[in-house]
């Protein structure tokens, strides 16, 4: 059981760090490097969905078994009270956690589909398309900063546990 938790754990912690890191690498690292060059924000995202939402998607349904194996695992482990700042915190995270599967399901389904099949046209993108992109790089954005207040809740967790 100590084995199996151990590589639960592991595997919780690479997926999270896995769409976590592709997150910070196309908001923070990709986008400002390339825009000076002229390439708009949103063709960065969608050709970083494109390779990395199969990684995205994988490391979601980690996360999710994973997470789900830990608080199995939590409660048959801890039969008194639980700490009302670890069960806080954990469900602080799981609801931010909803909001950005959610956010992660319209980009990556809606709006990445939408703008890639896109024909191009001339004299450049339609408004449509230009809100479209605009709204894809928010929402990424909003993703990013949720998965930060997501490892708060985890230091939370931890320090609580
Ligand atoms: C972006 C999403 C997530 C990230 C980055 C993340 C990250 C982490 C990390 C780093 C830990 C600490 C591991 C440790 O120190 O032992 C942890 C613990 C935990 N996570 Fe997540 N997590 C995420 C989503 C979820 C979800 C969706 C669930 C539930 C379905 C979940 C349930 C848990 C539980 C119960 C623990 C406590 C494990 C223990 O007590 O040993 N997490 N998480």
């Amino acid at each position: 059981m100590q084995i199996l938790s151990i590589i639960v754990n592991w595997l919780h912690m690479v997926g999270g760090f896995t769409w976590l890191g592709g997150l910070i690498f196309v908001n923070i690292v990709l986008s400002p490097v390339v825009q000076p060059k002229g390439i708009p924000p949103e063709f960065i995202r969608i050709m970083g969905m494109e390779r990395f939402r199969y990684y995205a998607w994988g490391s979601i349904g980690i996360i999710i078994l994973s997470g789900i194996f830990n608080i199995v695992r939590g409660m048959a482990e801890n039969s008194g009270d639980p700490n009302p700042l670890f069960v806080g915190a954990l469900f602080t995270k799981l609801v931010i956690v909803a909001a950005m599967i959610v956010i992660t399901m319209v980009n990556s389904v809606v709006l990445r589909k939408r703008l890639a099949d896109a024909k191009p046209t001339p004299g450049g993108p339609s408004e449509e398309i230009k809100r479209m992109g605009a709204r894809l790089v928010v929402f990424s954005r909003i993703n990013l900063a949720l998965g930060v207040l997501v490892l708060l809740m985890v230091a939370i967790m931890r320090s609580a546990a």
